[in-house]
C-alpha cells in the first residue's frame, strides 16, 4: 500500500518558551493496552499514547476478542478477554510497531489457535529471529519469513525457561514475560543491561507477582491479570523533542508536567545536565509503580559543552540518540555515540540516516558501525530532509533546524503521527519566532 507522504517547513526560531504537558508515553501505552486486553474486567486509562503505533497494539487486541472504547473526554476503556484470544480469521496489522509484534508474539504463543502477524514496509525488514528464538525454546511454534514477519503462530502449551537475552532489548524481554506469564513453572529472563521495565511494573499493576534480581526477572505461570484504571505519564521519548530544543538557545525556560521518569528511561536528563543544561525535577510521584514529575529546563548561558554516550547508557538511549546528534553540532565540543547498533534497525537505519541529513544541512559527521562522531562548533543550514518515513527521524531535524539559517522542508512529516501526533503544533506553540 503506498501512503502519500506530508512535507513540512521548519522556520529557524529564537527562543524556545512555555509550559506543555506532554501525551501519554508509548511504551506503558502498549503495555497498559496489551494487558488491559488480556485481563478480566474492564480497564479505563486517561492520557492513553495518541500515536498511531498504541492504536495499532489496540486494534490488534480488539481483533482478538478484547472491547475497546474510546470516550467523549479521550479515555480509553478496554475489556479484557480473562485470559482466551480468539484467534482472528484476518491476519493481525502491526502496522509500524516493533513492540506490538514483539510483546504480542508472547502473548499468543501459548494461546490456542493459528495467528499470523504482518506490518508495514519498515517492520517487515526488521528482525525477528530475536523473539523466535526464545518462543521456541519454549516450545513454541512460529514462521517467520527469512528472519522477519509475516509471521505466523500456531499456539500450543509451552514450558518455562531461562534466558539470556544477546542484545538489549525491552520488547523481547516483555516477549518472554507474556508467554511466562500463561506458562506452568518460572520463566526467567537475564539482561546483561537493565531496558526499560514497564512490562514488569505493569504486570504487577494488573495484579501478577514478578520478581527481579540486579539482572534478571522472573514470571512464574500461570496467573490471572485483573483491570485497573490508571493515568499514562507523559511520553519521556516524545519530550526529549522539546528538552533538546530548549537545550540549543541560552535564555529558553520549558516545563514539563506530568512527564514520565522511570529511571530506566531517563538518562536522557543526565546526558543534557552533562551537556550544561540546567534542569530542575519537581513534584515527582510514584503512580502504579511509574515516577512521575514535572521537569525544567533551560540552556546554559555559554551553550552546551561535549558528552560520549556508551556501554549500557546507549542501550537505555536508544530512542533519544537521533534527536542528540541532530543537536550536536551546535555542541561545542560535539556528541561521540558508540555501541548503538541496534539504531540500524529501528524503523529506519537511524546512524545512516541522520549521517545523511546532518551532512545535507552542512555538518561534518563521521559513520561507524555502531555509532556517530558529530563534530561540535558547526553552523547549519536549512535543507531538505529525508525522514524515511521514521518518526524519531522527522522530529530529531525539525529541533535541529530550529537552529539553522534558513527554512528546513521535512520530507514524510506525517510519521511523526506513529509515537507523537500533536508535535507540529507542539512545537509551533513553544518556538518563539
Ligand atoms: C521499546 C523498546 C525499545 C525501543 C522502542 C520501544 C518498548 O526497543 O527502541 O521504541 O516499548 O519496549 P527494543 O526493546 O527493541 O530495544
Amino acid at each position: 500500500m503506498h501512503t502519500a507522504t506530508q512535507e513540512r517547513i521548519i522556520r529557524p526560531a529564537h527562543n524556545v518558551l512555555g509550559s506543555l504537558r506532554l501525551p501519554g508515553d508509548k511504551s506503558i501505552s502498549h503495555r497498559y493496552g496489551m494487558l488491559a486486553a488480556f485481563a478480566e474486567g474492564t480497564s479505563r486509562f486517561t492520557n492513553f499514547s495518541t500515536g498511531a503505533d498504541c492504536a495499532s497494539t489496540l486494534a490488534c487486541m480488539e481483533a482478538l476478542g478484547a472491547k475497546v472504547r474510546k470516550l467523549e473526554d479521550g479515555t480509553v476503556e478496554v475489556t479484557g478477554v480473562g485470559g482466551r484470544v480468539t484467534p482472528s480469521s484476518k491476519p493481525l496489522d502491526c502496522g509500524n510497531s516493533g513492540s506490538t509484534m514483539r510483546m504480542i508474539s508472547g502473548l499468543l504463543a501459548p494461546q490456542q489457535g493459528r495467528f499470523t502477524l504482518i506490518g508495514d514496509a519498515s517492520l517487515s525488514r526488521r528482525p525477528m529471529e530475536r523473539i523466535r528464538k526464545p518462543l521456541e525454546l519454549m516450545g513454541a511454534r512460529l514462521t517467520l519469513t527469512e528472519g522477519h514477519a509475516p509471521m505466523l503462530i500456531e499456539g500450543a502449551p509451552l514450558h518455562a525457561i531461562d534466558y539470556t537475552t544477546p542484545v538489549p532489548s525491552a520488547q523481547v524481554k516483555t516477549c518472554v514475560l507474556l508467554a511466562g506469564l500463561q506458562t506452568a513453572g518460572t520463566t526467567t529472563v537475564h539482561e546483561a543491561v537493565r531496558t526499560r521495565d514497564h512490562s514488569e511494573l505493569a504486570l504487577r499493576a494488573f495484579g501478577a507477582t514478578v520478581t527481579r534480581t540486579v539482572d534478571a526477572v522472573s514470571i512464574a505461570g500461570p496467573q490471572t491479570l485483573h483491570a485497573i484504571d490508571a493515568t499514562v505519564p507523559g511520553d519521556i521519548s516524545s519530550a526529549a523533542f522539546f528538552l533538546c530544543a530548549a537545550a540549543l538557545f541560552p535564555g529558553s525556560s520549558l516545563v514539563l508536567d506530568s512527564l514520565g521518569l522511570n529511571p530506566t528511561r531517563a538518562a536522557l536528563l543526565d546526558v543534557l545536565s552533562a551537556l550544561g543544561a540546567h534542569i530542575a525535577v519537581l513534584n515527582l510521584e510514584e503512580k502504579n509503580s511509574e515516577l512521575v514529575g514535572t521537569v525544567q529546563i533551560s540552556a546554559p548561558p555559554e551553550g552546551l559543552q561535549s558528552t560520549q554516550i556508551s556501554g549500557a547508557v546507549a542501550a537505555q538511549l536508544i530512542d533519544e540518540l537521533p534527536v542528540l546528534a541532530a543537536i550536536a553540532p551546535y555542541t561545542s565540543g560535539g556528541i561521540r555515540i558508540r555501541d548503538a547498533r541496534e539504531l540500524r534497525v529501528k524503523e529506519s537505519d537511524r546512524i545512516a540516516l541522520v549521517a545523511k541529513n546532518l551532512r545535507a544541512m552542512g555538518a561534518e559527521v563521521t559513520e561507524f558501525e555502531d555509532g556517530l562522531d558529530v563534530p561540535g562548533g558547526q553552523t547549519l543550514h536549512g535543507a531538505t530532509i529525508d525522514s524515511g518515513g521514521d518518526h524519531r527521524i522527522a522530529m530529531a531535524f525539525s529541533v535541529a533546524a530550529l537552529r539553522a539559517e534558513g527554512d528546513t522542508l521535512i520530507q514524510g512529516a506525517e510519521s511523526a503521527g506513529i509515537s507523537f501526533p500533536e508535535f507540529f503544533d507542539l512545537l509551533d506553540r513553544v518556538a518563539d519566532r
